[in-house]
């Protein structure tokens, strides 16, 4: 019986890992030059994290969580693969008390989500996220909203994902929010039988996100009701955030485009709200998203005398890479392939290559012997920067002949040197 992998999953092959270490180590360092700190959690957590989190009513929890058969012991009813990093972040942050380490965690996380969809290109069931979350006391400040606006676009920058468009919006505060969803509730009422057939659903359920549907009725209404290019009612007081957020920006030279009806699918967003698009991606646009959830630490058991901020997003690495487009020719290198050209040479060969490595020179051999014609084909495949060869001759006098790969030019070199005279070479090469 023949196995696939599984639809919506990819593997990620050797050829391509050197381009996902490159975004992390790259994503790992930009995040900490701005102050934040890595985090790891759970890829499955308690299924009503995600319920009461990200919404009971949104499309992740209703159609694509991934549940768990095995039930945990007080667990009733069961776990789920998580389908993004906020939700465990919060949880993580109020059970170890992070609050009380420092006014504000800046903290980051890549790694696997998950989400039972339909697949397309853009679009799995498992895919990676960059993700960036700043939460506590210190939180409610639009300069730090800046800073994660801002840290989101470097971070596309450095990874040559070309033109990223930066879109924003406001949903104002938790009360702001109540008022507009009452208020867009009565103004859809009088419209229903012109919404979509999702919509006609989702207006009972979220209302908020009537306003980002891509449908051609539902857009129709959307302006009727609250004009093509008007904004959502917010209060004074929120409207000043908003503005103070993006006077930042500007000053920062940031650019970005406000987009009234931008809501986001996940409940828990306040405030400011964004979603960054790049080209080349089909329908599948976004290649990073995110927003404040200064409300969402409340909700999920966090000190109720302290008021929180927090604030974060989360960027697709699979997305990236289609918006970068991979940079064919890199691949793993290593610094020396062995070849013995016969079987009894092989102890000394394989002891050479335990000498190496414990002086922190890469290396490898093969191990079925052969021509050595196909052996120096196999250390042009490791893509091995030396080959050092072990014949009859280099048997007998205790000495390595070492081929430089790229010039060809090849030297004998004693065994006992062989090591300091490699390291030479490979600075040398690295030099150059
Ligand atoms: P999200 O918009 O659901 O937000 O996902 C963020 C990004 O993850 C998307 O813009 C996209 O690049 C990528 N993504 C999402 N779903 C898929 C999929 N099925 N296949 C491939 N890529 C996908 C969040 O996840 C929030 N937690 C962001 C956030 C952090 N908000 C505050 N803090």
């Amino acid at each position: 019986m023949k196995f696939s992998v599984p639809r919506g999953t990819n593997d990620i092959l050797p050829d391509d890992i050197l381009f996902w270490e490159t975004l992390e180590s790259k994503a790992r360092k930009i995040c900490k030059s701005y102050g934040y700190k890595e985090i790891r959690t759970p890829i499955f957590e308690d299924i009503n994290l995600f319920k009461r989190s990200l919404g009971a009513t949104s499309d992740v929890v209703n159609k694509q969580l991934l549940e768990l058969s095995s039930r945990g012991e007080n667990n009733e009813e069961g776990y789920a693969l998580r389908p993004e990093g906020t939700a465990s972040i919060v949880r993580s942050y109020i059970e170890n008390s992070l609050d009380k380490k420092e006014p504000l965690s800046k903290l980051f996380y890549i790694g696997p989500m998950f989400r039972g969809e339909r697949p397309q290109k853009g679009r799995l069931r498992q895919f990676h996220q960059i993700g960036v979350e700043a939460i506590g006391i210190d939180g409610a400040s639009p300069f730090l909203d800046a800073e994660i606006l801002s840290l989101a676009m470097h971070l596309l920058e450095e990874f040559n994902v070309q033109t990223p468009k930066l879109k924003i919006n406001s949903l104002g505060s938790k009360e702001d929010k109540e008022n507009i969803s009452s208020w867009l509730r009565n103004e859809f009422a009088k419209h229903k039988n012109e919404l979509c057939e999702d919509c006609q659903n989702r207006f009972e359920r979220n209302v908020f996100r009537v306003l980002d549907c891509k449908n051609e009725l539902c857009r129709k209404v959307v302006n009727v009701v609250i004009g093509k290019e008007k904004a959502l009612p917010l209060s004074e007081n929120s409207i000043k955030y908003f503005e103070s957020v993006q006077k930042t920006l500007k000053d920062l030279e940031i650019d970005y485009e406000i987009s009234p009806h931008l809501v986001r699918g996940l409940d828990y967003y306040t405030h400011t709200v964004f979603e960054i698009t790049a080209g080349g991606l089909g329908s599948q646009d976004a290649v990073g998203a995110g927003g404040r959830y200064d409300r969402l630490l409340d909700e999920l058991g966090g000190n109720e005398k302290t008021e929180f901020g927090a604030i974060g997003f989360a960027l697709g690495m699979e997305r990236i890479l289609l918006a970068a487009g991979k940079n064919k020719g890199d691949s793993q290198t290593i610094d020396a392939f062995v070849i013995e050209t016969q079987a009894e040479y092989e102890p000394r060969s394989f002891k050479l290559l335990n000498d190496l490595r414990n002086n922190n020179i890469s290396a490898t051999k093969s191990f079925s012997g052969g021509s050595m014609k196909s052996l120096m084909g196999r250390a042009n495949k490791a893509n091995a920067r030396f080959a050092l060869i072990i014949g009859d001759q280099e048997f007998k006098d205790k000495t390595v002949s070492v081929k430089d790969m790229s010039s060809g030019q090849q030297e004998v070199v004693a065994m006992a040197n062989i090591v300091s005279n490699l390291k030479d070479k490979l600075q040398r090469v690295d030099q150059s």
